[in-house]
């Protein structure tokens, strides 16, 4: 049995809170590709291997649900041959990894604005998602054109239209009903956020749902995180005292 595969069984049969949760700003791709003089795009193409890595350690650990940033809103920005290797890579991941996510129960999801993306990703999205709808496995989110302004700016606007056809008032914009608008409300709230490859930045992720998630920032570059990495992070969340806004003592007398 390798150390990896040790300390992760370890950790599956001590007494280790594991999130239900977690969300992964997969950075440090280009870096780690220009560090061993390749092209950035080589480091997408390794940051695959991670995440296929990386989707099986969570589902081991049973973590209900991880959701993934892909490219974000301002990622458009780059370098049009970068983002064009990038939506290629989707489309091919796509294709060839969907089955063995339903295979082993998972059920996908993407989430972010679509409608920027060709017709022909699209179709393959919805497919993909139609799928794996009946999987009650780990929820795998991938989060693509996605930004947290525009996932709160496209909930407000959804409260907007049901105030506006009247069939709410305005009283009945709560933060419960317009968290049921954003994405991935119907999952267990976000626990954990990791970042990889160094900064320590939300880069516009998942502002509305991290608001009490535990963050954890690594220098480890996205196609060097692996199963032991995962672990790593379970092990420091485990260890911090989630207080809500109580004082240590309620929190340690449960009430
Ligand atoms: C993250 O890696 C992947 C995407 C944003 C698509 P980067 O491409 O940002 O890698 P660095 O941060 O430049 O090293
Ligand atoms: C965040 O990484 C987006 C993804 C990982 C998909 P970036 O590399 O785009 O973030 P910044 O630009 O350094 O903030
Ligand atoms: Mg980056």
């Amino acid at each position: 049995m390798s150390t990896t595969e040790n300390q992760t069984n370890q950790l599956l049969a001590a007494e280790v809170k594991i999130p239900q949760h977690i969300a992964i700003i997969m950075d440090g791709n280009g870096r780690w590709a220009q560090l061993i003089g390749k092209k950035r795009v080589a480091g997408h193409k390794a940051g695959v291997e991670s995440v296929k890595t990386t989707v099986a350690s969570a589902a081991k650990h049973g973590v209900k649900a991880l959701t993934l940033f892909a490219f974000s809103s301002e990622n458009w920005q780059r370098p049009a041959s970068e983002v064009s290797v990038l939506m290629d890579l989707f489309m091919f991941v796509l294709t060839r990894e969907v089955k063995r996510l339903h295979k082993n129960g998972i059920r996908f999801n993407v989430i972010g604005d679509l409608s920027k993306f060709s017709n022909k990703l699209q179709k393959m999205i919805k497919q993909s998602e139609a799928l794996t709808a009946n999987n009650t496995g780990m929820v795998l989110s991938v989060a693509a054109n996605y930004g947290g302004r525009w996932d709160i700016t496209h909930a407000a606007k959804k409260l907007a239209e049901q105030v506006s056809n009247q069939e709410i008032s305005i009283d009945d914009i709560t933060e419960a009903s317009l968290n049921s608008h954003t994405s991935l409300s119907e999952l267990p709230a976000l626990d954990l956020l990791i970042r990889t490859g160094g900064d320590y930045r939300i880069s516009n992720f998942l502002l509305w749902q991290a608001a009490y998630a535990e963050l954890y920032f690594t220098d480890v570059l996205w196609p060097d995180f692996n199963e032991e990495e995962l672990t790593k992070a379970i092990t420091v969340f485990d260890q911090r005292e989630r207080r809500f806004g109580k004082t240590g003592e309620q929190v340690n007398n449960n009430n």
